[in-house]
């Protein structure tokens, strides 16, 4: 099992625990009562899921079964009605929070926007009114392409509210991961802006988007918002303002009810094989798992000021900027840009000037914060924090013990959360009032969530042995299929133990410790995780053998310092092309028009042939061996050719 991950050199060894005063005030305060309540969510799920769903969300027609289970298959609260932008927005209004602020939001440039519960409504009732003329229907799909401002989560919440199901894609996808994207799902209209800001520059997202519809015939309509003012080209009879649309749309909207099952969202990620996967979440289940971890993970309280730094185009942005925190009724923190600009203490800055008490943020961006050095965090205060997160990949304990000292000043609990796109919320997670936290270890399952560590048969394994990290039973934000494609989704989640078809397998290895607690190990398919995003070898290694000079490709991981994983791929190069440092830059500029800025790998190897079995499958085991140490030790009985190792030895 692949340990490398963690990039640690230090051992922590000592637990922390939260102050007294954090647990007097806290929501969950007893190792005893989480208990109770664990066990009644996983011995009685039925009854506990039920009680939640009917004190956590807000129904227009009850439920009548809690959950029809036919692995890999789930219904969850069957027959019930709700609509999803209602829990998040009217749920709020005629109460204390109507003029409370959802939304703080911070441009790059330092513009600065508070968006109260009501204002937010008012934007969500007139943007769907506009989808809603357009011809949108619920069911339908809208591409949302956006950078991190207000209409993105308008954008969002529309969608919602009318049944139509949003596909959100992230900021530094290209053209072609757009185009992708929108013919897989079919959607009929993009909203976007004209532009993002990125360390000063501007983003140029309307222009991808035009890129990508020119093969993208499906969508008729795209909705721009002006957010740096860059020129654009706007089409006549598809294209048209926001501002415009918003202001021709009455105030009020009349929500209708959709079933629990209605789609909610796709999100793609990228899988071990093929193409991004697009994960389909529905409405209920998902939105009590996000509202329920929200209120419990992050501790919430009426006056908190969240700020999650994750964009709305990851699974963190929607449960844990969008969906979560607003049914609950919590103050979001949005900021558009970069941690470094202009200065590496952007963060902090923020932190103070708008009052902020939670932080969510990932390892990756915490190390870089590190190296960025102390004394852009020392300049500032930071006692308005109290409780601090970390998601995306294994934290190695310098990072922990950096964020707990320099940032949490030793008094913020750090909730290091477990989950994935697929999960849809958090699934283990210490709960801040009373789990001690080891650094490095997610430590215990949330409610409802029954993990365990198995071998290649799905037998459990000992106690600190590495294996397979799978969930055993269905929770209800669990995806519910991938869009189009029942049988990869069978496959890639269901399929990994004969004998336990209702396992669902994570694509993680972990290991329990004596005290139960969860070290998630990394990635054991061919998933990446560089920075935190999931990068798919597969996806990698076709843009790569796209490229005219390409005639083979490998893609594999190398443990890194900042960013958890680097990525090397390892080319074979066609006879007619010439071996150079420019091919180098070009195929990492090919793969950047091809996926993205963040897929660019950090090295690019040439190589004479790659490592193959003698059945032709490319050895990534070998070559990631080689990328990470320089020369290969493990395992080669099964190479066909073993000069080709000894040749790639002396390549570089
Ligand atoms: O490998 C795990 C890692 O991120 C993967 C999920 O990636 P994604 O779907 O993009 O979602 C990221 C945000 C939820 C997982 O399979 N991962 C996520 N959180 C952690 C983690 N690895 C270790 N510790 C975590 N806290």
């Amino acid at each position: 099992m692949d340990s490398q991950n963690i990039t640690s050199v230090s051992q922590e060894k000592r637990t922390f625990s939260p102050s007294a005063a954090f647990k007097r005030q806290a929501n969950l305060q007893t190792l005893s009562k989480y208990q109770r309540l664990y066990s009644e969510s996983i011995n009685t799920p039925d009854k506990f899921w039920a009680k939640q769903a009917n004190e956590q969300l807000v129904w227009r027609k009850p439920f009548r079964q809690v959950l029809q289970w036919k692995p890999p298959h789930a219904k969850w609260f069957v027959g019930g009605k709700l609509n999803v932008s209602e829990n998040c927005l009217d749920h709020h209004l005629g109460t204390a929070r109507e003029n409370k602020a959802a939304l703080i939001f911070e441009g790059e440039p330092g513009d600065v926007r508070t968006i109260t519960y009501r204002q937010l409504h008012f934007h969500v009732c007139r943007m769907a009114h506009f989808m809603e003329n357009l011809g949108i229907k619920a069911g339908d799909r809208v591409a949302i392409y956006m950078p991190m401002i207000p209409e993105a989560v308008i954008a969002m919440l529309a969608c919602a509210r009318v049944g139509a199901v949003h596909t959100v894609i992230f900021g530094g996808f290209s053209a072609e991961a757009i185009k992708d994207r929108i013919n897989d799902c079919h959607a009929k209209l993009v909203i976007t802006a004209d532009g993002g800001w990125r360390r000063g520059k501007i983003i140029e997202l309307k222009a991808n988007v035009d890129k990508a519809i020119a093969g993208a015939p499906c969508v008729h309509s795209v909705m721009v918002v002006k957010r740096c003012g860059n020129p654009v080209t706007m089409v006549e009879g598809r294209d048209v303002w926001w501002k415009e649309a918003w202001e021709g749309a009455p105030n009020c909207h009349d929500a209708k009810a959709f079933d629990s099952e209605h789609p909610l969202f796709i999100l793609y990620t990228s899988g071990s094989t093929g193409k991004p996967k697009g994960v389909l979440h529905t409405s209920a289940g998902y939105l009590l798992g996000a509202k329920l971890s929200s209120h419990y993970v992050f501790d919430l309280k009426e006056n908190d000021r969240y700020f999650c730094s994750a964009d709305i185009g990851w699974i963190t942005g929607h449960s844990y900027v969008v969906y979560g925190l607003l049914s609950n009724g919590s103050t979001v923190f949005l900021y558009e840009g970069a941690p470094n600009h202009p200065e590496p203490d952007r963060f902090w800055q923020m932190i103070d000037r708008h009052g902020l008490t939670i932080l969510y943020t990932a390892p990756t961006a915490i190390r870089a914060f590190m190296r960025w050095g102390d004394n852009y965090v020392l300049r500032h205060r930071l006692d308005s924090l109290r409780l601090l997160g970390s998601v995306g990949e294994p934290i190695n304990p310098e990072a922990w013990m950096w964020y707990h000292k320099m940032i949490g000043k030793k008094k913020c609990p750090i909730v290091d959360t477990w989950w994935q796109t697929e999960t849809g919320s958090i699934m283990v997670t210490p709960l801040p009032g009373f789990t001690p936290t080891k650094p490095g270890s997610a430590t215990l399952p949330f409610f409802g969530v029954k993990p365990m560590v198995v071998d290649s048969d799905g037998n459990e394994v000992p106690r600190n042995s590495g294996g397979k990290f799978v969930i055993t039973q269905p929770w209800p934000s669990m995806l519910r299929t991938l869009w189009g494609d029942d049988e990869r989704y069978k496959k890639a989640y269901y399929s990994e133990f004969a004998r336990h078809p209702h396992y669902y397998f994570t694509g993680d290895g972990a290991r329990q410790d004596k005290d139960g607690y969860f070290w998630i190990i990394g990635r054991i398919d061919d998933v990446l995780n560089v920075s935190g995003h999931r990068i798919g070898t597969v996806e990698v290694e076709s843009a790569l053998v796209s490229h005219p000079a390409v005639a083979e490709a490998a893609a594999v991981g190398r443990p890194d310092e900042l960013k958890g994983q680097s990525l090397v791929v390892f080319v074979t190069l066609k006879s007619t092309a010439v071996a150079s440092e420019e091919l180098k830059e070009a195929l990492r500029a090919h793969v950047g028009k091809e996926i993205g800025s963040l897929a660019k790998p950090d090295q690019v190897r040439f190589a004479a042939s790659l490592p193959k079995t003698r059945s032709g499958k490319i050895m990534r085991r070998l070559l990631k061996e080689l990328a990470t140490n320089g020369e290969v030790k493990g395992d080669t009985t099964t190479l066909d050719d073993l000069s080709v190792i000894a040749t790639l030895q002396t390549e570089e």
